[in-house]
């Protein structure tokens, strides 16, 4: 069967808001720990970083169930940003990654932190090999440019970027054979993005163009709501001191449909209130959960203030502690009641509403286009429940005891 058709380059890069997103995370700055700890949404920043891990976690896992498991692991990160998932891809134990993004900056910087993080390192080539390239991926064909032209992946990531490509369907199909077209059979394409359907339901629900709360604000471009397109959809995001860019909505039953004419399956879309809900139940994962700092303690400690305002933004853990407390008065001795913890882990009311914006999706490649070979394994990976387009979210944000 032929190859799904897609211009192998879109001819005018000048085109299109391609220039604006990379001059914004070009001149976005690289905080330091401290820096970013004084953000009003250091915790979301770090949940979303949770999120990624365990994506990028729960797929290195199923393909190690695969037959052929005891292969190398490559893997293209597709706008890579400045780097932040190299580490968890070295935890991974993968051999090789191409790293790829709009933003030349961003690109260096990513650059020097692999350098950096490979200096650091007592036994150097045990570290994965990686390659970097500045491109448009909407609009650049990749294959094209990788140092060996009949490179393979078994993994593309694709975090928090997907959307940039939703411009024109010229610019998505650029996008999605760059992500699907060198995969392995049986290899995944992942990525965490906003959801179209969250996004269209607020804007919906708003009184006029635009939603939001004190960290993020979503403001829709076109003032018909009820006509639309599927793509070009343009809103602006904004999220406070990481994001103020044009982005574009997704419609993932359109994304489904150009995927399966690559031969790619979608095995789920889940959004992040749910997928959090999962895979919080596991143990390791709750334990990263503290170790990334992915939620905020409430009661903040002694001389520390909450990073929403204490009065409206923690009213769902308040209830929630005082119903254990009344389970407790019900069910112990004083003594073990004295033990009880009574700190929980959770995030403020405005950080959870732009958490829930976003989606996690996992596509596996169960089609080899050129040679009609299938995908015969059957895929080993969590399912997720489809949820019905107009069920309402996860509303209430987490509400992790800390363990004694
Ligand atoms: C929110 S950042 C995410 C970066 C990284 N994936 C992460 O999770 O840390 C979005 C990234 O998408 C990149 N981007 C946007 N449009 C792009 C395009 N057409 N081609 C390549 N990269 C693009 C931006 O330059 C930016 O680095």
């Amino acid at each position: 069967m032929a190859e799904a058709s897609a211009p192998s380059s879109n001819k005018d890069d000048s085109e299109g808001h391609g220039h604006v997103v990379a001059k914004h995370y070009n001149e976005l700055q690289e905080s330091g720990r401290d820096m970013r700890y004084d953000s009003r949404i250091f915790y979301m920043r770090n949940f979303n970083n949770w999120i990624k891990s365990v994506v990028i976690g729960e797929t290195l896992s199923s393909l190690k169930k695969q037959s052929r498991s005891q292969r190398d692991i490559s893997v293209l990160d597709l706008c890579s940003g400045k780097g932040g998932d190299l580490l968890k891809w070295k935890k991974g134990n993968i051999t090789k990654i191409v790293c790829t993004d709009i933003a030349g900056t961003s690109v260096e910087q990513s650059e020097k932190r692999y350098k950096d993080m490979v200096d650091r390192e007592r036994f150097k080539d045990r570290v994965f090999s990686a390659e970097f390239i500045t491109a448009d991926c909407s609009k650049t064909r990749l294959k094209d440019l990788y140092k060996d032209p009949e490179m393979k992946f078994d993994i593309t990531s694709c975090q928090f970027s997907f959307h940039y490509c939703f411009e024109s369907y010229n610019q998505a199909e650029m996008m999605l054979r760059n992500a699907v077209e060198c995969l392995n059979l049986g290899g995944y394409f992942i990525g965490t993005t906003p959801n179209s359907q969250e996004l269209v339901r607020r804007l919906r629900d708003s009184d006029d163009l635009s939603f939001g709360n004190d960290v993020y604000k979503v403001t829709y471009k076109s003032d018909d709501k009820t006509n639309i397109p599927l793509f070009g959809a343009e809103y602006n995001f904004h999220l406070e001191g990481v994001v103020d860019c044009p982005e574009f909505l997704v419609f993932f039953p359109v994304l489904e449909k150009m995927a399966e004419k690559h031969g790619m399956k979608l095995i789920y879309k889940t959004p992040f209130g749910e997928y959090f809900e999962h895979f919080v139940q596991d143990r390791d994962y709750k334990h990263l959960l503290s170790k990334m700092s992915a939620l905020e303690m409430y009661p903040a400690d002694e001389g520390n203030k909450l990073m929403g305002n204490a009065d409206t933004e923690y009213e769902h853990v308040r209830l929630f502690l005082e119903q254990e407390s009344k389970k407790d008065d019900r069910s112990e001795s004083r003594d073990q009641q004295y033990r009880r913890p009574r700190t929980v882990g959770t995030l403020s009311k405005a950080e959870w509403e732009a958490v829930t914006l976003y989606c996690v999706f996992m596509f596996q490649k169960v089609k080899d286009l050129k040679t009609g070979e299938e995908w015969q394994e059957t895929t080993v990976t969590e399912t997720f429940r489809k949820r019905p387009a107009d069920e309402p979210l996860l509303t209430s944000p987490p509400k992790v005891l800390k363990d004694t």
